[in-house]
């Protein structure tokens, strides 16, 4: 090709030639907030190097409380009221932490804020860290407590049964929906800004008051992550209320997460903390005023009231009812008599067994054997409840793997 044709088509090239362009990444999780106003700074950036050694020591924490647990003989001095509602509750609680992890991909998703992605995913680390801790923990009591039963069953039985329900849409609300909505809103500026006081230091302190030393070590290294979260979904706050569009979609959102918020905590943590304790001491401060102070005066009054200087409404109505429903309404109270009530069913398997489990089942435990078997590992259990449609030596073989059999024994 001679010199000139070359030229020529080097001109043609340059001409076909576009703009360098990169990649748009497909935006997965949607949002109808807009942060074309927001700064695209982080006013609380988190250093990474500092992260992973303070982490590691609070895990090493937790195993050294573990290990003291153990060798403390902690199992055999624990009250038994406290731990069967920990079936419950801890059958529950790894699931919203581990949607808190999901969640972080949506909120990183959403934001167009490289500094505050970094808070966001050592927030994914810390989540996976707590579900993580918390499930070592149901193991521990599965392996030592006196009464395992129910803690063995615990991720099965949690989609099964009422109560776990209403947890499940709890922690579904963290990954459901708007982005910011689900993962900035309901999740860190309600759920760990507000709530997490009354979940992860008032419950752990009712639990030592119970003989039960170990999980306030793993509910305290659990809380300690928060103020970083905390200090994320402030950021995000703070971004969305840069764009005056999304003030509505703020003041909506902020109704929708307080509300759901209140009716879940409060319901399952009032009831565990007024009935799943045995401590009478005489100063012992009710839910209702832990809630005063925790939520209302720390939260409320410190965190939500000071955002009207944005312009912003705040949900006063929902905040005054939600105390009104504590304080005279008996919320609490009622919740923990539908809680009691439902208890014997509480772990109910509704999946039929499988051939396969039946068989095990009759060689494990021949016909005549079955009901001669006492203690917590009843084979029949105390009874069916009518109305199931399996056999009746399928349902009480599956009454053995219920919490709620010698629970429900002993009421
Ligand atoms: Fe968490
Ligand atoms: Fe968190």
């Amino acid at each position: 090709m001679s010199r000139q044709s070359l030229s020529k088509a080097h001109k043609k090239i340059t001409e076909l030639s576009w703009e360098p362009t990169f990649a748009t990444p497909a935006k997965r999780f949607g949002t109808d907030y807009t942060f074309d106003k927001a700064p695209k700074k982080d006013p609380l950036k988190q250093i990474l190097r500092s992260y992973f050694p303070m982490e590691e020591e609070k895990d090493n924490r937790v195993f050294g409380a573990m290990d003291g647990a153990i060798r403390g003989n902690m199992f055999r001095q624990v009250q038994e009221r406290w731990m069967e509602w920990q079936k419950l509750f801890l059958s529950i609680i790894p699931f919203p932490e581990i949607s808190a992890a999901r969640a972080m991909p949506m909120a990183i998703d959403a934001v167009p804020n490289p500094e505050v992605h970094n808070g966001l995913a050592v927030q994914m680390i810390d989540e996976v860290r707590h579900s993580t801790i918390q499930m070592n923990l149901k193991r521990l009591y599965m392996n030592h407590y006196i009464d395992p039963a129910g803690f063995d069953i615990t991720e099965k039985a949690f989609s099964n049964n009422y109560a776990g329900t209403i947890g499940r849409q709890f922690g579904e609300g963290f990954i459901t929906g708007d982005a910011i909505t689900a993962a900035n809103i309901y999740l860190t500026v309600v759920a760990e800004t507000a709530f997490t006081n009354t979940l992860f230091v008032a419950m752990p302190s009712e639990a030592a008051a119970n003989g039960d030393y170990l999980l306030p070590t793993v509910f305290h290294s659990v809380q300690s992550d928060e103020s970083r979260h905390i200090s994320n979904g402030y950021s995000i706050l703070l971004m969305a209320l840069a764009d005056e569009e999304n003030r509505l979609l703020l003041e909506r959102d902020l109704r929708y997460a307080w509300w759901n918020n209140h009716c879940v905590v409060d319901a399952a943590i009032g009831t565990f903390i007024e009935y799943g304790s045995k401590d009478r001491r005489k100063d012992r401060e009710s839910y209702a005023e832990m809630w005063r102070r925790w939520i209302y005066d720390d939260y409320y009054r410190s965190y939500l009231i000071p955002l009207e200087k944005y312009g912003l409404n705040i949900p006063h109505d929902l905040v005054e009812e939600a105390w009104n429903r504590i304080y005279n309404k008996h919320y609490v109270h009622r919740v923990a008599q539908f809680f009691a009530t439902g208890w014997p069913v509480n772990y109910w398997r509704i999946d039929p067994m499988t051939d396969e489990d039946f068989e095990w089942f009759e060689s494990k435990y021949p016909a005549g054997t079955r009901s001669s078997a006492g203690g917590g590992r009843s084979i029949t259990g105390c009874g069916t409840p009518a109305g199931t449609s399996r056999s009746r030596s399928r349902t009480s073989a599956t009454s053995t793997r219920t919490a709620a059999g010698p629970a429900w024994c002993r009421a």
